[in-house]
C-alpha cells in the first residue's frame, strides 16, 4: 500500500474540486421531489457541471458507468444508475453521490434526500448514518489510525443496532479517483494506517437497517442491494489531514467542522 501526501498545491486543488461537488448537492436538492425521476436528476447535475462549473463528472465512463452521478434509492446500498424509469414517490430515501474533477483533481461527496415525507424509521437510519460519518471526521488529525476510525463508526451503528456494509468502504483520492488507503467503516483501535499530515481521503459509512449483506446487480452490473431489501443509507466526504486536525472539503454551507 502507498499512500500519498499531497503538496500545498494539490491540496489547493482538491479544496477547489471538493467545493464544486458539494454545490452540486446544494444545487441538486429541490429537485428531488416525487414524481421525478432519477434520469432527470442525472441530467441537471450533469449540465450544471459541465456548463456552469466547468468541471467533469467522475463517473461518467468510469469504469464503465453510464451516467454521471450515483442515485441509490431505499434498498439500494450504492452505484444506482440513474433511469428515465425510475420515477421518486413519496416516502422514498435517496442518495445522491457527485464526484466532480476540477484542474485534475477530484471531490467525492454524498448526501441522502427524503422524498416528500419518509417514514420516522427510515430519518432514523440516516440521522445515524450521518452521525457516523461525523464521528469519523471528528477523529481525523495526525497519529488517528484508520482503524480507529472504523471501530467507532461501527459501534456507532450498532448501538443502534443497525449493521456496516463490508464491500465497499471510504478510499484515498486526488488526481486519481480511488486510491490508497482503503478506508474502512468497521476495525480496531490502535490498528491500520496512522494518519499524517498532507494525506486526503473519503469516509461514506453505508448503514443498513437490516443485515449488512449485499448483492450486485447481474442485470447492470453496477446497482448494489441489501440482500433482505431492507433499507440502507449513506453518507460521505472528501478531507485532507492537517497539522492539528481535519479540514472537509466538500463540506456545505449547512455544515461546520
Ligand atoms: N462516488 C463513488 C464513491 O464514493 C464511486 C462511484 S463509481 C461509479 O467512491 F462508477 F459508480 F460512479
Ligand atoms: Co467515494
Ligand atoms: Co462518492
Amino acid at each position: 500500500m502507498s499512500v500519498s501526501i499531497k503538496s500545498v498545491d494539490e491540496l489547493a486543488k482538491m479544496r477547489v474540486a471538493g467545493a464544486l461537488a458539494a454545490q452540486v448537492l446544494e444545487m441538486i436538492g429541490p429537485y428531488v421531489v416525487s414524481g421525478v425521476t432519477t434520469g432527470e436528476l442525472d441530467r441537471i447535475c450533469h449540465e450544471y457541471i459541465i456548463n456552469e462549473q466547468q468541471a467533469i463528472p467522475a463517473p461518467l465512463n468510469y469504469r464503465g458507468f453510464p451516467k454521471s452521478i450515483c442515485t441509490s434509492v431505499n434498498q439500494v446500498v450504492c452505484h444506482g444508475i440513474p433511469s428515465d424509469k425510475k420515477i421518486l414517490k413519496s416516502g422514498d430515501i435517496i442518495n445522491i453521490d457527485v464526484t466532480v474533477i476540477k484542474d485534475g483533481y477530484h471531490g467525492d461527496t454524498s448526501k441522502m434526500f427524503c422524498v416528500g415525507e419518509a417514514p420516522v424509521h427510515a430519518q432514523k437510519l440516516i440521522e445515524i448514518t450521518q452521525e457516523c460519518l461525523y464521528i469519523g471526521i471528528e477523529l481525523v488529525k495526525p497519529g488517528t489510525t484508520l482503524g480507529d476510525i472504523g471501530h467507532a463508526i461501527y459501534q456507532h451503528a450498532s448501538k443502534y443496532y443497525y449493521s456496516i456494509v463490508r464491500e465497499y468502504c471510504g478510499h484515498g483520492i486526488g488526481a486519481v479517483f480511488h486510491e490508497d488507503p482503503q478506508v474502512l467503516h468497521y476495525g480496531n483501535p490502535g490498528k491500520g494506517l496512522a494518519l499524517q499530515e498532507g494525506m486526503t481521503f473519503t469516509i461514506e459509512p453505508m448503514l443498513n437497517a437490516g443485515k449488512r449483506h449485499t448483492k450486485l446487480s447481474k442485470h447492470d452490473g453496477w446497482t448494489v442491494e441489501t440482500k433482505d431489501g431492507r433499507l440502507s443509507a449513506q453518507w460521505e466526504h472528501t478531507m485532507a489531514v492537517t497539522a492539528t486536525g481535519v479540514e472537509v472539503f466538500t463540506a456545505r454551507s449547512d455544515e461546520r467542522f
